[in-house]
């Protein structure tokens, strides 16, 4: 369960998440929608612990992140837009170091866990190969499997599809689902506004750091007084349209 409840972050003057609530549910897959600079990486660090809020209350599996830090993270698994990951380690030591991190060692599985998750996300054959020669999409079902090595009951993902090739994004896709169905509740920003419609069981909305929508697909249609099946015309009804000029004019 991930609660968030009126939440504001400043920077400086400049309000990025202005006071954001949203829940997702035990086995609920929630999708984080918005443009670019809405607010939503802002959001998902400060839920993964990365950025303190200005005000307000987040919940990860009823420890306030706040006061129970390290409690609430425990059950935390968190992939970043740009993951950090350790050049000069094979992906395997990378594994080791990261289950250390959560207290997963050898006596509780972590040799056949690091297994299973290598083998799911295609890298068993890499286990041995230091990073610093992972391409792009290697590196991002890397850090999955580093975020989900010590069974998070709760998921927050920043952009996931982002340089995954279409055999890899739908992966992921059937991994959200079976964790959803695993009960883990999971929240994800993406632009990929099919995957969302695809995956989500709910989704919010983000403009200028307010939630100005949320819910089903159906709901959000009915809200943005849409026909459209599509979410990508529902999300630009809803956010203001294109926001882009005359492209006759420029080029
Ligand atoms: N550390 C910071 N200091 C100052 N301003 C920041 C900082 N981090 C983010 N911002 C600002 O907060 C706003 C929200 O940024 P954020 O990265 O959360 O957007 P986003 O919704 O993730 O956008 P994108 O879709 O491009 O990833 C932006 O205007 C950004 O410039
Ligand atoms: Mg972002």
């Amino acid at each position: 369960m991930i609660l968030v409840e009126n939440v504001v972050k400043l920077f400086g003057r400049f309000k990025a998440v202005d006071n954001v609530s949203l829940s997702v549910a035990p086995g609920e897959i929630h999708g984080f929608l918005g443009p670019n600079g809405a607010g939503k990486t802002t959001m998902i660090r400060m839920i993964a612990g990365l950025l303190k809020p200005t005000s307000g209350r987040i919940m990860i599996n009823g420890q306030d992140l706040a006061r129970a830090p390290i409690a609430a993270k425990r059950s935390l698994g968190v992939i970043p837009d740009r993951p950090f990951l350790y050049e000069k380690l094979t992906a395997g030591e990378f594994l080791t170091f990261c289950g250390g991190l959560f207290g997963v060692d050898e006596e509780n599985g972590l040799e056949p866990r690091i297994a299973e998750l290598l083998d799911l996300f295609d890298l068993t054959a890499w286990r041995d190969e230091l990073i610093e020669s992972f391409s792009h999409g290697m590196r991002q079902r890397l850090t999955m499997c580093s975020a989900f090595l010590h069974r998070p009951r709760a998921v927050v993902v920043d952009e996931p599809m982002v340089g995954l090739d279409p055999r890899g994004a739908q992966l992921v896709k059937q991994v959200f689902r079976n964790m959803g169905r695993k009960g883990v509740a999971l929240l994800m920003s993406t632009h990929t506004l099919e995957v969302a419609q695809e995956v989500c069981d709910r989704v919010s909305i983000i403009h200028e750091g307010r939630i100005i929508a949320c819910g089903t697909v159906p709901e959000l249609r009915a809200l943005a007084h849409s026909s459209e099946q599509l979410l990508t015309p529902i999300f630009l009804k809803l956010t203001g349209g294109t926001g882009l000029r005359e492209i006759e004019d420029v080029v």
